[in-house]
């Protein structure tokens, strides 16, 4: 079973930063990997789900043309517009995944979200990026891998489940530890051109 909104607003109404995501190394660090794998200098339209008290879409914003950010908690979606309010571009809203439809967009990030849901949801969330994630636009997915009492999966089984789904060229993968970080491109199979940095400005 997928993990409510109810478990994320207990959360927020404890800590109004319950990860401590404006504070940690950890996070400051995995952050700029996580913008630093991004395969483009700029994207016309992303998506982010989950997006918390919104430190890493403000990391984002200045990559993206119009990012959408959303989380199932309402106390988030208030956090992460009041971090991201001065930047142009921004837009924050109460969604969740698999219950809203994901937008098409050329930039899909699913940052520490998708060990919330369970088997059947994360499926249908996989099935529908698929089809959101325009062609030759990126998907990149980070998540935390040791186990968390009440988590439904770990990190390592939703990136097990993102790889077996995707056929997608990749851009990056990335292994630590503590977290697994994945980046593709929409684009068929065994087109490694479509995944090089190098290719898109004519290296090789
Ligand atoms: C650990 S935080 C991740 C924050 C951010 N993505 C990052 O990497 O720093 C997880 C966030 O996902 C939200 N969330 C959990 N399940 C969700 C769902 N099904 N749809 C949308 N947001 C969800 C929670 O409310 C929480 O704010």
């Amino acid at each position: 079973m997928s993990l409510p909104g109810s478990f994320f607003d207990a959360l927020y109404a404890a800590s109004d930063d319950p990860w401590s995501m404006r504070s940690r190394w950890y996070e400051r660090r995995k952050y700029a990997l996580t913008v630093a794998v991004l395969p483009r200098a700029r994207f016309a339209s992303a998506v982010e789900v989950g997006c918390a008290v919104g430190e890493l879409t403000a990391l984002l914003a200045p990559r993206c043309d119009r990012l959408v950010a959303w989380d199932v908690s309402g106390a988030a979606v208030a956090l992460a517009r009041a971090r991201t309010a001065a930047l142009p571009g921004v837009s924050v809203e109460r969604r969740a995944v698999p219950a809203d439809e994901l937008p098409a967009c050329d930039l899909l990030v699913l940052s520490e979200v998708l060990y919330y849901l369970g088997p059947e949801d994360l499926a249908a969330v996989v099935d529908r990026a698929r089809s959101a994630v325009r062609p030759g636009g990126t998907l990149l997915a980070v998540h935390w891998r040791h186990r968390v009492d009440g988590y439904p999966q770990t990190g390592d089984a939703v990136h097990a489940t993102l790889r077996a789904a995707l056929d997608w060229p990749r851009v990056a993968a990335h292994e630590e530890p503590d977290f697994l970080l994945d980046c593709w491109t929409a684009a068929p199979a065994g087109d490694v051109r479509a995944a090089s940095v190098a290719a898109a400005e004519a290296l090789w």
